[in-house]
């Protein structure tokens, strides 16, 4: 098991303005444009992804007292003229397309226009928007919409915000776009839009702040003679996956707040923004060079990613004094080495670290212990050498230790009852030197307490929310990083992108365990995934795993494990996964419920069992030969992981992968992780022209 963080983007918007007075009354046309509007869908409630959704149209009506538009859930008349100035259809199940012909196009004097979150059937945005002059606010995002941008935006020329993210449109963002002048965010993420784009194309685009081109297949071209006088004063720039080769540095954008430059072959050293800088994500390039110190200068940095780069030498000791602002600190997949920096202090934000797949080496600070908001820490793949680090237990908050493929070592001892763990979900310590009996005490807080109430729709994440002031315009953003797991099965290795709060998970794999499996697990009710494979564990199976109920994983392979099955087994009607290979089991292979479905790889290097899947009968043990001694041809007998390793390479002789498919934890395939769009909260009073 392999814990892992991943971002992903959703938004949260608050729109609030002072309420017009509703004394006007609709215009007639405007009514039945409003109608025939709502006619040309169907209202299904499958059709919004919000599960918040209501179908506001279903009160349209020019029956009796709620006849007059401008009182219709979704509409906004000018309070002065009676036109409707605004409407707000986001998130109303409507379902089908938008035609050339449609009566929304009647509708000219809008400034403000929300269709986001439908499903308007791929059709195309029809050229006709052009009507809509008035326009200042254009969301249509996530809603099904395919085709080209029409050129006939530029007609727009009040607009400030274009949302068209999420959706299918392709081609190329068409450069009559630089003619809406007053565009201030211009959002186009995760569209099929292609084609070569510069920069220098925004120079007169004065007032465009956030541009978000990010998840489409557009090349941006940066032309050096751009500089920072004639650009605007970017304060948002997502360009992910946007372009090849090397940016500006120092970045000319001294305002900037969100730089996203993830995936886009950078190469040379690590740009740094500038301290205004609250998100920087920089992974999935090729820099290389150490981190400088001056990366500290970001003093208002809530999010940093640079992992998956080649970043090298040591961390900078400043990094622990990050303003107290700092939520995330993802430093995956570099070549840092050396010691992480020694002092950490309390009263920080730190919710989720990741310094996983580095060449860290030496202990632990200690002083990790006054991180008191951490959520996750991943350890995992360096070369820490240290005892277990019990004294995470006092995190109030943690619940995601991974400390996977290090040289931790020794007996686990937890000193004090002090160190209880209190909200631990996924503990990984696989594939280290540990010893002594299991420590199941970690988890004694679970016998205790109650996760009934906790929902399965809540996955394990961070929620960072950004106000960026803007004029008369708060604009906010909020991103969500959702932890996300790799399981790693025989071969077979698993992404879940994000994780139920309700899961649990231990996985203390390839180590020196030994003694038994106490009877005590059984106390772990909530226990969804159980690895304790590749240790030296003996006796019996303890009948007490057939009380959790919820177990969808049980891999207790490569120990020296005897006696029986025990019966109880049966009774986990989630088991999804279970190996018992290479143990010293005997007797009958239990059948039915889950047990029906395995596959002899789940049992096989156990001599003395028989019976379905295996082909050895239960009446016929004369036939059977006591396995090699493994561990024989092993140069250091002691050695688990040698034992493991040759064990596992004879697994895959016989050439079955086994997945699991965990219940608890999504493999989410569709961009839905991906969804960000941008929200924006007007100060003051509007509707007034
Ligand atoms: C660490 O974070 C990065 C970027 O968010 C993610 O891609 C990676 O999967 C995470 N961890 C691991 C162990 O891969
Ligand atoms: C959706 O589009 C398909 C294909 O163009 C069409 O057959 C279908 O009638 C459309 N549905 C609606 C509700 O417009
Ligand atoms: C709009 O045009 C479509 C064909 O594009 C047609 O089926 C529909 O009847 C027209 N609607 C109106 C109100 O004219
Ligand atoms: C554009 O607006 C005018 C009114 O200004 C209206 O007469 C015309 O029908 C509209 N065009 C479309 C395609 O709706
Ligand atoms: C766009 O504006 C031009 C003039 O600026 C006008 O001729 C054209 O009809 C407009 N297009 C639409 C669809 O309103
Ligand atoms: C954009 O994609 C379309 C098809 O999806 C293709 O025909 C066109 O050549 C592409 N344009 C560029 C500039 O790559
Ligand atoms: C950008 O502006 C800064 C001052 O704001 C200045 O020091 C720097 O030289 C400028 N860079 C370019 C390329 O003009
Ligand atoms: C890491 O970055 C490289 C590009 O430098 C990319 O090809 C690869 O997919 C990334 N790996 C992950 C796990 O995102
Ligand atoms: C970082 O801040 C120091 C002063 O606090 C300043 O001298 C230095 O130029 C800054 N470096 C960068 C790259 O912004
Ligand atoms: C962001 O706002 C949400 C509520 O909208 C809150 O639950 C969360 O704690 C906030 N995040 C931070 C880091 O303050
Ligand atoms: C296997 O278990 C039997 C008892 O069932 C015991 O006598 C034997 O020593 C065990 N073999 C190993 C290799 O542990
Ligand atoms: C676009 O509309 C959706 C749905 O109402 C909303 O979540 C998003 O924040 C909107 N964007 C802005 C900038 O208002």
């Amino acid at each position: 098991m392999r814990v892992l963080f991943l971002v992903s983007l959703s938004q949260l918007i608050v729109l609030t303005h002072s309420s017009p007075s509703i004394q006007s009354l609709c215009h007639d046309d405007e009514s039945s444009a409003l109608l025939q509007f709502k006619n040309s869908f169907s209202i299904k409630r499958s059709e919004s992804s919000d599960p918040l959704a209501c179908p506001k149209v279903a009160s349209w009506t020019l029956e009796g007292q709620n006849s007059d538009c401008c009182a219709w859930d979704g509409v906004i008349c000018d309070e002065d003229t009676g036109h409707v100035i605004e409407l707000d259809l986001s998130s109303c199940n409507l379902y089908g397309s938008i035609n050339s012909n449609s009566s929304l196009f009647h509708l000219v004097h809008l400034q403000r226009l929300n269709l986001a979150f439908n499903n308007f059937n791929y059709s195309q945005i029809p050229s006709q928007v052009g009507n809509l002059s008035r326009l200042t606010y254009l969301n249509l995002s996530s809603s099904m919409l395919s085709g080209e941008i029409p050129v006939t935006l530029m007609n727009l020329t009040k607009l400030t915000f274009l949302g068209l993210s999420s959706n299918n449109f392709q081609g190329p963002i068409p450069s009559s776009i630089v003619h809406l002048y007053n565009l201030e965010v211009l959002d186009v993420y995760n569209n099929n839009l292609n084609g070569t784009m510069e920069l220098c194309m925004f120079l007169n685009m004065k007032s465009l702040g956030m541009l978000d081109l990010s998840h489409n297949e557009l090349s941006l071209l940066i032309d050096e003679t751009c500089t920072n006088a004639t650009l605007p004063k970017f304060y948002g720039l997502d360009l992910a996956a946007c372009f090849d080769g090397q940016v500006p540095i120092p970045l000319p954008w001294t305002n900037l707040a969100i730089l996203d430059l993830s995936s886009n072959q950078l190469e040379g050293s690590l740009p740094i923004p500038p301290s205004s800088t609250l998100r920087y994500n920089i992974p999935n390039n090729k820099l290389s060079g150490r981190i400088s110190q001056w990366i500290c200068n970001m003093t208002s940095i809530q999010m940093l990613d640079l992992s998956n780069n080649s970043l090298s030498g040591s961390l900078p000791q400043c990094l622990n004094k990050f303003g107290d602002s700092l939520l995330v600190l993802n430093l995956q997949k570099n070549k840092l080495e050396g010691s992480i920096p020694q002092t950490w202090a309390k009263g920080t934000q730190l919710r989720m670290i990741n310094f996983s797949e580095n060449k860290f080496q030496n202990r632990l600070p200690t002083s990790l212990a006054n991180l008191m908001m951490l959520e996750a820490i991943d350890l995992g793949v360096n070369q820490f050498n240290d005892s277990f680090p019990y004294w995470f237990g006092n995190l109030p908050n943690l619940m995601v230790l991974c400390i996977r493929s290090n040289k931790f070592n020794g007996p686990i001892v937890i000193p004090n009852a002090e160190y209880k763990f209190p909200n631990l979900r996924v503990l990984d310590l696989s594939n280290n030197s540990f010893s002594g009996k299991l420590p199941l005490e970690i988890f004694q807080n679970w016998k205790y307490r109650d996760f009934e109430n906790e929902s399965p729709l809540t996955y394990i994440h961070v929620k960072a929310n950004f106000t960026i002031p803007k004029g008369s315009w708060n604009y906010h953003l909020s991103y969500d990083y959702n932890y996300s797991m790799a399981i790693t099965n025989k071969g077979m290795n698993m992404v879940y992108q994000r994780v139920q709060e309700l899961f649990r998970g231990i996985d203390m794999s390839s180590n020196r365990f030994e003694r038994e499996i106490p009877e005590s697990i059984g106390d772990l009710k909530v226990l969804h995934l159980f690895n304790v494979s590749n240790n030296f564990l003996s006796s019996n199976i303890p009948f007490s795993l057939g009380n959790l109920a919820g177990l969808e994983s049980l891999d207790i392979s490569l120990n020296r494990l005897s006696g029986e099955i025990p019966q109880q087994l049966t009774q986990l009607n989630f088991l999804q996964y279970f190996n018992v290979s290479y143990n010293n089991l005997t007797g009958h292979i239990p059948s039915g419920q889950q047990f029906n479905t395995f596959q002899n790889n789940s049992f096989e290097g156990n001599s003395g069992l028989c019976g379905s899947p295996l082909t050895n009968n239960c009446n016929n043990f004369d036939t059977l030969l006591p396995p090699a001694s493994i561990s024989e041809n092993s140069e250091d007998s002691d050695s688990p992981f040698e034992f493991g390793w040759k064990i596992v390479v004879i697994g895959y002789g016989f050439g079955t992968v086994v997945g699991v498919i965990i219940g608890h934890v999504v493999i989410a395939r569709n961009p839905d992780w991906l969804r960000k769009t941008f929200g924006m909260k007007q100060l003051g009073r509007r509707h007034r022209n």
